[in-house]
């Protein structure tokens, strides 16, 4: 793809706000970073250099342009308002406090023109949150990624009760283009979906060790070699859809007990205390503190193969339709 001569500001430049600059990078925007750290500037543009290297000789790189030509794409600045000056679409990637998101917003406010999208990173705060004060309000959106964001597409897209719908739309053309998989929600809630999902399965996981029905290690095989071997490619809805002939036959067949079992789940637990130390307990027996670093490579690498054999299930599944 050629070069498009459209820009985005990139706000932050650590591990998301990286991740996301060469998503843009890959289809051919043309992406400034800026950051309050100089230094971490220069390490992100050597980071984003080293990573599309090595991703091209993996066979591994997006897009139709050649590592050099996607790093030609980025630049660092340490000018918030060259950043975001006659930019199309900023994504802000800073550390997840609401007083400092308040803050660059505040700052935003002051620069932005009334066409920039600008969309957050946050993981657990409502857009309202940061933006209620805003003369801009309207143009705040959050696309909230999941980490990898090169391997694991996703992404919320949560509208403020204020975001103009325009911009939502607008927003997940923009995700689709950069090849990512966006999901909008049409109203902000806390834990946007996919924490929401996460928290119910933790939840019950851990009601379950603290029954003593199942201990760490037999729990999680629960989900890597059970639901998470479906889950990784279908959803709740379309995996119980293939369970019965259908849907329908599978709320009539399966109502009651699904009702009946899901009444016997205990209260919300509050993850501390004696049961908070067990479970600790037994995780670091099965992956110690020291040995995280590897454990994190290892489950980034299987991520990778992953996505791969994904796309070519996919594709196999259209093609055959
Ligand atoms: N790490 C994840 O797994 C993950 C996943 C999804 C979403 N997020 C969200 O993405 C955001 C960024 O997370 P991260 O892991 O990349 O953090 P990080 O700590 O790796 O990077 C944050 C960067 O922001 C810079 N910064 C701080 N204040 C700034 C300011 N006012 N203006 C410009 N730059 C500033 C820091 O110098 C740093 O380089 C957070 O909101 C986080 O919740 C993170
Ligand atoms: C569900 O519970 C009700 C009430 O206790 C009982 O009558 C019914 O047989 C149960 N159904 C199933 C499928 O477990």
């Amino acid at each position: 793809m050629a070069s498009k001569n459209e820009k985005i500001g990139i706000i932050g430049s650590g591990l998301i706000g990286r991740s996301w600059a060469m998503l843009f990078a890959s289809v051919g925007y043309q992406v400034t970073i800026y950051d309050i750290v100089q230094e971490q500037i220069t390490n992100a543009l050597k980071d984003i250099r080293q990573q599309l290297n090595t991703l091209q000789s993996n066979g591994l790189l997006r897009g139709s342009v050649d590592a050099d030509g996607q790093f030609k794409a980025i630049k660092g600045s340490t000018s918030l308002e060259d950043t975001v000056k006659g930019a199309k679409f900023v994504q802000e990637c800073i550390p997840e406090k609401l007083d400092w998101k308040i803050k660059l917003y505040t700052d935003l406010d002051k620069i932005l023109d009334d066409k920039t999208i600008l969309s957050s990173s946050t993981s657990t705060f409502r857009p309202s949150l940061f933006s209620e004060k805003m003369k801009h309000r309207d143009q705040v959106i959050v696309s909230h990624p999941v980490n990898p964001p090169y391997y694991v597409p996703l992404v919320e897209i949560v509208p403020s009760p204020w975001t103009r719908p325009e911009i939502a739309v607008a927003t997940r053309a923009i995700m689709t283009e950069i090849g990512q998989a966006p999901v909008l929600l049409s109203r902000e809630v806390d834990g946007f979906a996919l924490n929401r999902i996460q928290y119910a399965i933790l939840n019950e996981a851990w009601r379950m060790v603290a029954d003593g029905i199942l201990d760490v290690k037999d729990m999680d095989l629960v989900m890597s070699e059970g639901l998470g071997m479906r889950y990784a490619f279908l959803g709740a809805f379309e995996t119980a859809h293939l369970n019965a002939e259908g849907m329908k036959k599978y709320c009539e067949t399966y109502k009651n007990s699904i009702y009946n079992v899901s009444m016997t789940m205990g209260a919300v637990p509050k993850f501390e205390g004696e049961v908070a130390e067990k479970i600790s307990n037994q995780l670091n027996a099965i992956t110690s503190i020291d040995q995280l670093p590897a454990r994190r490579a290892w489950r980034d690498d299987a991520l990778t193969k992953l996505s791969i054999l994904k796309k070519e299930l996919d594709s196999k599944w259209k093609d055959s339709q």
